[in-house]
């Protein structure tokens, strides 16, 4: 599914149109007449001229599909054309964005302007404005305030996302897709994590900059750390396992998928299909109304069945969710809000002014405690993971009889196994992204 470029403006316009009504009722809520957003600033580490990667205020990007802007501007008033004040810098030392271009230009008021300055005298009166951004991005008499008022209305709908968002997060899913396939087939050849990694790269046409995450390439053991952040050059000398958590974006929105493959051997393949059995029963339940906590603890339950059924654990599936057994082999949340940022905001939200809905005891990493609805896109990425350090507390507690220990020391060497998925809420089948892209390409 790639819109044509006239659809994508059709979609655009609607999407802007969303975002105006949005920001004229938070505007009123907030007391303000004007919503400004800054871009952001690029910063440099200490001492150095080196710069960080740039990161783009995400209320900036849910506007205009640009990510590299530093300096630049939004100014929106209800009723008028969002305005654009465009940076773009006479510099021989980098290069400049090129003059704007694309669907979304015709859309909106743009001023380019070459120096930071320039911004302010084309900025409406900013002592009746919501400015959104960090605080380096200030300039005189126009310093972010981040009003509450306005940024919960924001960040609560947010959540909710507009045709246009679903169509660039379906590119990034495709995207991430083409690219998964290209790294399966580097494990399948015996490449190291590193060349896994580029080769990944190389298919999605990403830089380790562009990618909305740093991505987790995991051969054996270390599918078992559950953000691990290295790329290990030298090849293994087997290759038993592979987990591999990468995305890719479009237009600043993330896709987020995982995938884990074996080698063959038969205990390690029916881990990773129960897994992958429980995260499709689980895509299937993102339904309007449903309580994302109850996905999260039916993980549990489902994952529980998996572990018995695989004699990795004794007794009762029941009693092994009660004794909590099932958070050593399954330590983190079934998933989060995802769009603009990857694990994007107000997960917790209780309502647009803000309030939070707690995550059920138990269970702490939980990252979305809010009642799914129809727009909403969200991950649902179930694990089961050998993890030595969490093993050896269960071993000196009194659950430890609970496990067959030798069925642990088999799998240990594999390092776990997470199946995740990118999964739009809608009014009635949720539209999984991800298993979409991947039967189709
Ligand atoms: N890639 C990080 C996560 O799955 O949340
Ligand atoms: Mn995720
Ligand atoms: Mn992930």
């Amino acid at each position: 599914m790639s819109p044509s470029s006239a659809s994508l403006s059709a979609l655009y316009r609607d999407h802007l149109e969303v975002l105006q009504q949005r920001a004229a009722v938070a505007l009123q809520r907030g007391g303000y007449d004007h919503l400004l957003i800054a871009a952001g600033k690029t910063k440099y580490q200490f001492l150095d001229d080196r710069p960080y990667p740039f990161a783009i205020n995400p209320h900036f990007k849910a506007w205009v599909p640009l990510t590299e802007h530093a300096e630049s501007w939004l100014a929106i008033t209800p009723g008028q054309p969002p305005r654009l004040i465009y940076f773009q810098p006479d510099d021989y030392w980098h290069l400049p964005p090129a003059a704007p271009s694309g669907y979304w230009v015709e859309h909106l008021d743009v001023q380019v302007i070459n120096q930071p300055e320039q911004a302010k005298a084309l900025l409406p009166d900013p002592s009746r404005a919501a400015i959104l951004g960090e605080p380096d991005a200030a300039l005189p008499n126009v310093v972010p305030n981040n009003p509450d008022s306005v940024i919960n209305y924001l960040h609560f709908h947010r959540a909710y996302k507009t045709p246009y968002e679903i169509a660039l997060m379906a590119q990034a899913s495709a995207r991430a897709v083409t690219a998964h396939r290209a790294a399966e087939q580097a494990f399948r050849a015996g490449a190291s994590e590193l060349d896994i990694h580029r080769a990944y790269l190389a298919a999605c046409q990403h830089n380790d900059l562009d990618l909305p995450y740093g991505n987790i390439v995991a051969l054996n053991e270390h599918a078992a750390v559950l953000h691990y952040q290295y790329q290990q050059a030298e090849k293994p000398t087997q290759s038993r396992s592979f987990l591999i958590d990468a995305g890719a974006q479009v237009s600043g929105y993330a896709a987020d998928i995982t995938r884990t493959y074996g080698n063959g051997h038969a205990l390690f393949e029916q881990l990773v299909a129960g897994v992958d059995r429980v995260q499709q029963d689980l895509a299937s339940q993102v339904r309007h109304g449903k309580d994302y906590r109850q996905i999260h603890l039916d993980t549990h339950r489902q994952l529980a069945d998996v572990l018995v059924d695989l004699g990795v654990l004794k007794g009762s599936a029941e009693a092994a969710v009660a004794e909590r057994v099932t958070s050593t082999f399954f330590p983190h949340g079934v998933g989060h809000l995802i769009g603009l940022q990857v694990h994007d905001v107000a997960g917790f939200q209780r309502d647009e002014d803000g309030g939070r809905i707690e995550r059920p005891d138990g269970h702490p990493f939980l990252r979305l405690t809010r009642p799914l609805a129809s727009g909403m896109a969200v991950t649902i990425e179930p694990g089961i993971y050998f993890i030595p350090t969490l093993l050896s507390k269960l071993k000196a507690s009194a659950a430890a009889s609970m496990v067959d220990w030798q069925v642990v020391e088999h799998l240990l060497p594999f390092g776990g196994v997470r199946i995740e998925d990118d999964v739009v809420c809608t009014e009635s089948e949720p539209l999984n992204l991800t298993r979409e892209a991947f039967a189709r390409l």
